[in-house]
């Protein structure tokens, strides 16, 4: 399936409720020719919103072979209006907005777009212009109070449009709507799943890599696992993963990545114990930029040290390591424009900004999915769901969860916190509720309080629940007071030094999601 996208901020959206349904699908920019979806071979098309109005010049279009080359098509809001205009109907701009939660009137039966859907529906819309008159040979479905055809068909050619956003979900049936189009208008099968996935990938990998070796490095997050064990499920011993232990991880997660994920997976792994380097980089430190800078500095280095090592090992064994894997997802190559996937590394790096000089081919194996999909896909590889399920974690790691200078006492009362945080929140069912949680220990403020029969003199631990679908935006999430109430009480309890908890209750922006 392929979503052409006319500058929503639904293409994506749209992508992913059409996987949701078990279609794999790539987002396409509207500039694409019909030669060049001929060459793409897709089962169906679905032509996204966008903020333009069909009529103002230079609005982006759509080449009008496409609609030739006979492959189902859904229209949605924009696009549904782009193919009423090029296929004869007409597009006006009738003075009647609509805005949210609109109902819509379905007429007769619905046809096989709005099958088995009520007569009237919550639908959410958004636009100005409307189609005031289908194309010969169209039927409408659809209708509202302000707009005489919200919903087109023309059975035989297999082309539909809907004047509401399926994708979202404030339209009541709106996943109905795409599942409708992809099998039954477009008899597109729903079996495109983890598994399938995996077999795929895992075959592309081998073509790719052939006998050499390859590097990744593990950042203990949920990305590079699951890349990591992908290529391992490719080529075996080709694979060699480091792991960076700066001191600076959350409790258990270096047992977790060495014990769990070795055990789960069988890669070979390579610890680099590289704490005190970094403690010693870090003292005296407080300015979050200057922290930023050293530790992603002090990684650098301790990456190509060992990947010297490694690379030393395998050219006196006369096999060089050739290839890196990275785990890039695919919201980051569509908002990159859609590399070609082969390019030497980016100085930005989800294992934390490896120089550009590394002169490695890439392998990305998940550059095609979604952060559920790759969680989904790493639990079918069978990875303990600690990492599966493991929250967004800087590359700084709790270095920049310190207010304050970095050291090992601070570390190991952050950890303690931040390990209570994780575990009631998981046992409390939150995890899947929450993007992330934040624990932040305010190391140069103190406050006084009193317990058992003194007074104390400590430090506040701020938490900060998150709720957000790209960590672009993010609302703070409310949590239950009484899971709120457990976690503070523990963790005034519980740790050391720290007699106060406070909860952050800002949007970002204005805030970020991290203090520093
Ligand atoms: P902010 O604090 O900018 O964070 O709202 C947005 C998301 O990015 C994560 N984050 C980082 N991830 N290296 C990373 O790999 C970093 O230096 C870094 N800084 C912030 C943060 O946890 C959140 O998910």
């Amino acid at each position: 399936m392929l979503v052409v996208d006319f500058g929503a901020q639904y293409a994506q959206l749209i992508a992913r409720r059409v996987r949701e349904a078990n279609v794999y699908s790539e987002i396409v920019p509207h500039t694409i020719s019909a030669a060049e979806v001929a060459a793409k071979n897709p089962a169906g098309i679905v032509l996204s919103g966008g903020p333009s109005s069909v009529y103002e010049t230079g609005a982006p279009a759509l080449d009008p072979g496409i609609v030739e080359l006979g492959v189902p098509m859904l229209g949605i809001c924009y696009g549904f209006q782009v193919m009423a205009k090029q296929l004869g109907g007409e597009v006006a701009k009738t003075g009647q907005r609509e805005y949210g939660a609109t109902p819509v009137a379905v007429s007769g039966d619905g046809g096989d777009l709005l099958a088995g859907q009520p007569a009237t529906q919550t639908t959410w819309m958004s636009h100005g212009d409307s189609v005031v008159r289908a194309p010969e040979g169209f039927s409408v479905l659809a209708s509202t109070a302000s707009t005489p055809v919200a919903a087109f068909a023309h059975d035989q050619r297999k082309l539909y449009g809907v004047q509401w956003h399926p994708e979202v979900k404030h339209s009541e049936f709106g996943q109905r709507v795409i599942e409708n189009f992809l099998h039954r208008a477009a008899g597109i099968p729903a079996d495109w799943n983890a598994g399938n996935v995996i077999a795929e990938q895992v075959e592309r990998i081998r073509a790719q890599i052939g006998d050499g070796k390859v590097i990744c490095g593990l950042s203990g997050g949920v990305d590079s696992a699951v890349a990591a064990a992908l290529v391992h499920k490719a080529v075996g011993d080709q694979l060699v993963c480091v792991f960076v232990d700066h001191g600076l991880l959350r409790k258990d997660e270096r047992r977790q990545v060495q014990e769990d994920y070795v055990k789960a997976t069988g890669v070979r792994l390579v610890t680099v114990d590289a704490e005190q380097q970094f403690l010693d980089a870090l003292v005296g430190v407080s300015d979050p930029e200057q922290k930023r800078k050293i530790i992603g500095r002090e990684f650098i280095r301790t990456f190509e040290q060992a990947e010297r090592e490694l690379v030393a090992e395998a050219a006196s064994e006369g096999e060089p390591i050739r290839f890196l894997v990275q785990g890039t997802l695919y919201p980051d190559v569509v908002e990159s424009g859609g590399g070609s996937g082969t390019a030497n590394i980016k100085s930005h790096h989800n294992v934390g900004g490896l120089p550009e000089d590394l002169q490695f081919e890439l392998v990305e194996p998940l550059r095609t999915l979604f952060k559920d999909e790759v969680r989904a896909i790493g639990r079918e590889l069978g990875l303990p769901e600690e990492i599966v399920n493991r929250q967004p974690f800087p590359g700084p790691g709790l270095g920049i969860r310190i207010v304050g200078e970095v050291t090992k006492d601070r570390l190991e009362l952050l950890r303690d916190a931040d390990a209570i945080v994780r575990e009631e929140l998981t046992a409390a069912g939150l995890d899947t509720e929450i993007w992330q949680c934040p624990v932040v220990l305010l190391a140069d403020v103190r406050s006084v309080g009193v317990q058992g029969d003194g007074r104390t003199y400590g430090h506040p631990i701020v938490l900060r629940p998150v709720s957000s679908e790209d960590a672009m935006t993010a609302d703070w999430t409310r949590l239950p007071y009484d899971v709120l109430a457990r976690i503070s009480n523990r963790i005034t309890n519980e740790v050391r030094d720290v007699n106060r908890v406070v909860l952050d209750v800002t949007s970002k922006p204005p805030g970020t999601i991290e203090w520093e």
